[in-house]
């Protein structure tokens, strides 16, 4: 039975990649410093499931600061998913957190897996990196220009594992998600935003015009692509994770209201600085590598994410 490390299991895409990890019958190990980018109560109810499974183990640690040694003991393999997300926040003195936590944190554990035989260790990375993608659909060699800190951050974090994997063999695997969204969005994230205001009945904040259109993937499409990339992803390549359900926030918002037979009352602000204006995976390497065959559609999807949130706020 393997047994992984995952890293930010507490979070929303860790949580859930965690749980299934543990279906699957494989061993966690997951650690996760509950940094206050949103509210701890969240992370621990993220957690809540995974407490109560056998084979889940549970280290509270930041990975900048908390000792590695021994980290590496008996774990198979590396979900390096820890990070500070978030564009809009990563600009001014907040940027030394995203250094800390994208960066040093990134560094720290590569060196701590460098002469371990694992099967892979698997970064998550970020369509970010990308900058505006002038022409979609994006490749994985289209030349990468982040427009905020926080996709430098990511894009740094992929070439440090590329250079672990260069000079040490580590077999690095980075995934590039496109705007992942499902139960347990983090709740900075506009899906989650936008369905909790109509839940509650307030209006939302929508910056710019509404015509910028994401690459959307539902989260257990993530999932799928992150496990895959563990046993099938080539060492110290780099995969679209795109869930080929492209839409403008003007769609999706549409696509809200249907669902709660109301229209959301909309609030126009401004461009935020470092907002792309679109993304556009191209997935087929890892469709040829992975398998990766995203499943759920958007409308499903945000079905999915409406009702947990209604579950949520009740409890
Ligand atoms: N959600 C998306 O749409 C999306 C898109 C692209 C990339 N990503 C990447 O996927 C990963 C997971 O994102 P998410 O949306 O689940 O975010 P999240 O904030 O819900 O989860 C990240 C977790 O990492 C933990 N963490 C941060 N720094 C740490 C440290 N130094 N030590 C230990 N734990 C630490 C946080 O406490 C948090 O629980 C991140 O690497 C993010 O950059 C996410």
């Amino acid at each position: 039975m393997p047994r992984y490390l995952v890293t930010g299991t507490a979070g929303f895409i860790g949580s859930h990649l965690s749980e299934r990890l543990l279906k699957e019958g494989a061993e966690v190990l997951g650690v996760d410093r509950f940094s206050n980018f949103y509210r701890r109560k969240d992370k621990e109810s993220n957690l809540q499931s995974l407490y109560d499974t056998p084979g889940f183990e549970f280290s509270e640690m930041d990975l900048c600061k908390g000792s590695l040694e021994g980290i590496s003991e008996g774990i198979d393999g590396v979900f390096h998913l820890a990070a500070q997300a978030g564009v809009r926040d990563s600009w001014g003195e907040a940027f030394s957190v995203y250094l800390n936590d994208n960066n040093l944190a990134t560094q720290r554990l590569l060196e701590a897996f460098r002469d371990r035989p694992i099967q892979a260790f698997v970064y998550a990375s970020s369509s970010s990196i990308y900058g505006d993608a002038l022409e979609g659909p994006t490749k994985e060699d289209a030349m990468p220009k982040p427009v905020s800190p926080y996709g430098v951050s990511k894009l740094d974090g992929e070439h440090l594992c590329y250079l672990y994997y260069r000079n040490f063999g580590i077999r690095t695997v980075s995934v590039r998600y496109f705007t992942v969204y499902g139960p347990r969005q983090r709740p900075d994230m506009a899906f989650h935003r936008f369905l909790k205001a109509g839940l509650k009945g307030e209006p939302i904040t929508l910056f710019g015009d509404g015509e910028q259109s994401r690459d959307f993937t539902f989260v257990a499409d993530a999932v799928a692509g992150t496990m895959a990339a563990m046993t099938k992803g080539k060492a110290g390549a780099v995969y679209n994770i795109g869930g080929g359900q492209r839409a403008t926030v003007n769609e999706v918002i549409g696509y809200i209201n249907d669902l709660q037979g109301t229209p959301l009352q909309v609030n126009r602000g401004g461009v935020q600085k470092g907002d792309v204006r679109h993304t556009w995976a191209d997935a087929t390497r890892a469709a040829a590598d992975l398998g990766f065959n995203p499943q759920t559609g958007l409308r499903e999807g945000l079905k999915a994410e409406r009702e947990w949130l209604i579950r949520r706020m009740k409890g």
